[in-house]
């Protein structure tokens, strides 16, 4: 049996691989922006430019909120990753796949650049992202720029509470950055988006019972309910449980709510960050076709993704490197 790749080892703890804020806690406020980078050369100096001056970026707003809530992490698409940094990929670092179900997709749609921007209030998200999109001039094209806000006792607009398995203490690390199976990019965080629209009226239509079973979870107290014997359909939370031999394999989420009464847009914005982009991929592997097929989750029939990219964040050094 062959072990796991150790974490980042002892002797490359060093600023070299000290991540992006990957491990910040899920926050009140969250911007979700992606942007695409303008192809001629002039443009791609410039994002180098911004890019390698983030750190700085982020401390100017930072230090404007007492409280430090402020965050920021860049992440870098497939399409993007060889021209501005000239290095070769991360191992794993790919387009997003798009996966067909019979009945649901889960689309790959275009971004070069993602910011996730957390804080305890939106003033100080709309402060940096004015200061960032004005250093980048017309180098960039926002494709999506969404605004997420925590929904009462952390719960997503379907009511659940959303975030419980994420992991926490060593185990963070451990699941979230790239260690010793790929040196040159440890410290660094596999990133995939994904906005879901919901039906809020067909999914409310639903007993309490049966959104239970489709999550896992009970909706009140939020307790994880028992797997669903085969062959019976599998709960989201089952589908997304991915194991081997070796254990479990988890990921970090920061789903947001966002919405717009008025427009009658009611979303999640899924986040998650991986150490192994496969990991992500097998769960909407799982989700999308079923397991087994075509049992697909359930919460698809009430939420549709509208779009899908993968993006790697790099560890800071890295980043800042790209100014030089
Ligand atoms: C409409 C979009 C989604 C909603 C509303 C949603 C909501 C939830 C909720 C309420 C839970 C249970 C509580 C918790 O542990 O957080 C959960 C668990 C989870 N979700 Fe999602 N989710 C969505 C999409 C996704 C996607 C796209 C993935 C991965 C590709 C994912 C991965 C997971 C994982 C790994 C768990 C924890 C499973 C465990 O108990 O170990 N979710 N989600």
């Amino acid at each position: 049996m062959t072990s796991r790749p150790a974490p980042i080892s002892a002797v490359r703890q060093t600023l070299d691989t000290e991540p992006q804020s990957i491990d910040a806690p899920l926050s009140i406020a969250a911007a979700f922006l992606v942007l695409t980078i303008k192809e001629d050369e002039a443009s791609l100096a410039t994002v180098r430019s911004v890019l390698g001056g983030t750190d700085d970026l982020i401390k100017n707003v930072a230090v404007r909120d007492i409280g430090r809530t402020f965050t920021c992490n860049v992440g870098i698409a497939h399409r993007a990753w060889s021209p501005l940094t000239g290095k070769p990929l991360p191992k794993e670092l790919a387009p997003f796949r798009e996966i067909q179900g019979a009945r649901h997709t889960a689309v790959s749609t275009p971004g070069d650049l993602l910011y996730h921007i957390r804080a305890a209030s939106m003033d100080l998200i709309v402060e940096f992202e004015r200061m960032l999109l004005e250093a980048f001039g017309d180098a960039v094209v926002p494709v999506d720029d969404v605004a997420g806000f925590r929904f009462f006792d952390g719960r997503d607009l379907l009511d659940f509470v959303d975030g419980t398995a994420n992991p926490d203490g060593l185990a963070l690390p451990d699941a979230t950055l790239v260690g010793d199976e790929d040196p040159d990019y440890a410290g660094g965080s596999y990133v995939v988006i994904q906005k879901y629209l919901h039906d809020m009226a067909a999914w409310r239509a639903l007993a309490p019972e049966a959104q239970e079973r489709i999550i896992g979870r009970t909706k009140y107290d939020n307790t994880e309910l028992p797997d669903a014997p085969a062959p019976e359909q599998k709960s989201h939370k089952t589908l997304c449980t991915i194991a081997d031999a070796q254990g479990e394999y988890d990921i970090l989420r920061d789903n947001m709510p966002f919405a717009s009464p008025g427009r009658g847009e009611y979303g999640t914005y899924f986040i998650g960050y991986s150490r192994r982009l496969w990991v992500i991929e097998k769960m909407l592997e799982r989700m999308f076709i079923g397991d087994p097929p075509p049992l697909h989750d359930r919460i698809l029939d009430f939420s549709r993704a509208i779009t899908g990219v993968v993006f790697f964040a790099p560890a800071r050094k890295f980043l800042a490197g790209l100014g030089d």
